[in-house]
């Protein structure tokens, strides 16, 4: 079917089976929307007894946007534990369900199915080996491991004990890892020897025991023995996970939290300054990622549901872990990439574990589609009922490859539009209640109140179409409550710019349908295959360097990745540029930041154009990456045009 006032955009409205199937309709989204934000008190106060509380909550939501008082606080006086509720409560009616499936990175290593009462168990085990290190509630303990169940276990065992995780992807380097540990202060460090991936190991020991060289000393360290490879050990700080849960009880009594104790803290980029520390607490946020996790995936018993994401971004905090446990579910964890050993790794285990929701990245989809058909055409993957899509905006030709070739046409795709700072799911189409159009994230979910504004006065845009930036109205459960020991830093981000709002960082598109299509970042920050990554950061990894005088990086269009690492890049004085150099600064950036962070381009700058105030003009700089010289815009404010001219003529091929 064809948009009839855009003839090119295609609308898959449901197919009947999906909406007899699904737990949400057209006609049950719109009252269950009107209901949601015309009562919210009402509407999640039904909500929350999803969740097994300790004390009942008798206040719903508390909450202010306005700068200066922003506050947010859901079912404030409940008090519940967190991993009772992933675990605990599914033992009478599913202990022996597999809870997760393990695939490791190796497709001849058998793959493990863990229980709900061996998970009990496991993470039993561990909180009691967090508890003898000395970890106590309240306490921040940072992880560090591969995609092993070894990095569930933990994540629950903290939330058993009460303690704050805060886990650090297995891609950043020890600089990064040392910023995270110091920045929350973490008494206890959980890594692995060695993280297996692609074929490759990546040494997490030894890239801990550099980090920890810049941290205090009281700081010790779980090794988790994945590979089994010789890393060094110091004696009193480095405990073997492997030894002591052998002796450690099986029983770990569950602490009792408050809704707005944190559960976890999660570093991420913004568009200034080093990444922060986004804070979730309990029950709203775990009320959150478990209700949409079931509805908008269209969870039922007996799903095999599979999210690709690493447990270092939130989209493995909330659909690989608590949603899905939370729930009862089935949760697969791939250890692996999408390509190893070949291009049909994510169909052969679609295959092999029978996945019935299988959600990804559009830059893994990208990177597949471009292999050729063959590889998926190979598998059978008739179990498959949905597709998932999330970290960036998903291009019309990657979706109809993942709609027909992936889905064969049968697979309603859910693009979901959510943040690290949302704990879930704030735009996406529900299964059984909307159509898709391929590239829309379509429609908020329950309690989310999406306005576009203009970006000039602030004002919001009633009408449709329009475009503009994306701010929320109002709150929901699983909003970040602050920023790690800086809650002004958390209003000067998210509510400063748009008084009474909460702002997103991105632009939208509403069309006349008012379906909501997300344009992208509004501001410094890009998106690199799906993760998200700060240009002031890799500025300042730059600049750290000593032939480095200035740096200037923006994200220009890559095929694959979505966005490339654009650098430009000031020399010393004296200082000769060489491709020699830039192969170094490359890899100076990879061990400040990470792989993540490798600039794809340097382009040697001998000015940056600045206004005469001596701001580096990126709108400029952006174009000029882009290959669009022909809407530089005005120019004439540049305290020396002429360095614009130099950049065209230099710009490095892309
Ligand atoms: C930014 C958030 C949410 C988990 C993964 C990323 C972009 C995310 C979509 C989507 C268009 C998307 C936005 C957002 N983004 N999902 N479906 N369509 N853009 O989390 O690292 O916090 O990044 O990712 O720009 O602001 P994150």
């Amino acid at each position: 079917m064809n948009s009839p006032a855009h003839p090119e955009i295609r609308v898959f409205p449901p197919a009947s089976d999906t909406v007899a199937r699904a737990h949400v309709d057209a006609a049950k989204y719109q009252e269950m929307y009107a209901a949601s934000v015309n009562d919210p008190e009402a509407f999640w106060g039904e909500q929350g007894k999803r969740l097994d509380w300790i004390k009942p909550y008798s206040q719903v939501k508390n909450t202010s946007f306005e700068l200066g008082n922003v506050h947010i606080e859901w079912f404030g006086d409940g008090t519940l534990n967190v991993s009772a509720n992933c675990l605990d409560r599914h033992l009478a009616t599913r202990a022996d369900q597999t809870a997760i499936i393990f695939e490791p990175d190796n497709p001849d290593e058998p793959a493990e199915y863990i229980t709900y009462a061996q998970l009990h168990r496991r993470v039993c085990r561990m909180a009691n080996i967090l508890e003898t290190l000395g970890v106590r509630k309240g306490d921040r303990v940072v992880i560090y491991l591969p995609m092993i169940p070894e990095a569930a276990y933990a994540m629950l065992a903290c939330a058993r004990i009460g303690a704050i995780h805060s886990i650090v992807f297995a891609g950043f380097s020890p600089d990064a890892l040392a910023a995270r540990i110091n920045g929350c202060d973490a008494k206890l460090v959980i890594t692995a020897d060695h993280a297996p991936r692609g074929g490759r190991k990546t040494p997490l020991k030894s890239n801990a025991d550099a980090a920890l060289l810049h941290c205090k000393d009281t700081v010790k360290c779980l090794v988790v023995k994945r590979t089994g490879d010789q890393t060094t050990w110091i004696a009193d700080r480095d405990f073997d996970y492997n030894e002591m849960v052998l002796e450690a009880n099986d029983y770990s009594r569950p602490v009792e939290v408050n809704a707005e104790d944190p559960l976890f803290i999660l570093y991420t980029s913004g568009s200034t300054g080093q990444p922060k520390g986004v804070v979730h607490t309990s029950g709203g946020y775990l009320l959150y990622a478990a209700m949409t996790h079931e509805i908008t995936f269209d969870y039922h018993e007996g799903d095999v549901y599979w999210c690709t994401a690493d447990v270092g971004w939130v989209t493995g905090h909330s659909y690989i872990v608590y949603g899905p446990l939370a729930n009862g579910a089935t949760t697969l964890m791939f250890e692996g990439v999408p390509t190893y050993p070949d291009a049909s790794r994510f169909w052969q285990v679609c295959e092999k574990h029978k996945v019935t929701q299988f959600y990804t990245a559009p830059t893994a989809i990208r990177a597949l589609m471009g292999q050729g058909d063959e590889f998926v055409s190979k598998c059978d993957l008739s179990s498959l009922r949905l597709l998932g899509s999330v970290g960036e905006p998903i291009n019309p030709e990657a979706w109809t490859w993942y709609h027909e070739v992936v889905g064969k046409g049968k697979c309603p795709i859910v693009d979901t539009w959510w943040q690290t700072e949302t704990g879930g799911h704030l735009l996406t189409p529900l299964p059984g209640a909307h159509a898709l159009k391929p590239g829309a994230a379509m429609k908020p979910f329950f309690g989310v109140q999406p306005v576009v504004l203009d970006p000039q006065s602030g004002e919001e845009i009633p009408e449709s179409p329009t475009e503009g930036v994306l701010c929320l109205r109002d709150s929901w459960p699983g909003q970040m409550r602050t920023v790690w020991g800086d809650h002004e830093r958390f209003e000067k981000t998210y509510f400063a710019d748009y008084k009474g709002y909460y702002f997103s960082g991105d632009g939208c598109r509403r069309d006349e349908d008012g379906d909501y299509w997300i344009t992208g970042r509004v501001d410094d920050v890009i998106n690199v295959s799906g993760h998200r990554m700060g240009t002031a950061e890799v500025e300042s990894a730059l600049v750290a360097h000593v032939a480095v005088a200035e740096a200037a990086v923006v994200g220009y269009p890559h095929e694959i990745k979505g966005q490339g690492i654009y650098c430009y890049v000031t020399l010393m004085h004296e200082q000769e540029p060489s491709d020699e150099l830039k192969k170094e600064l490359r890899n100076w950036v990879r061990t400040e930041i990470g792989p993540i962070a490798s600039p794809d381009v340097i382009q040697w700058a001998p000015g940056l154009p600045k206004t005469r105030s001596g701001k580096i003009m990126r709108r400029i700089l952006r174009k000029i990456a882009e290959n669009d010289f022909g809407s530089l815009g005005d120019t004439s404010t540049l305290a020396d045009p002429s360095v614009v001219d130099d950049l065209i003529a230099n710009r490095a091929n892309t």
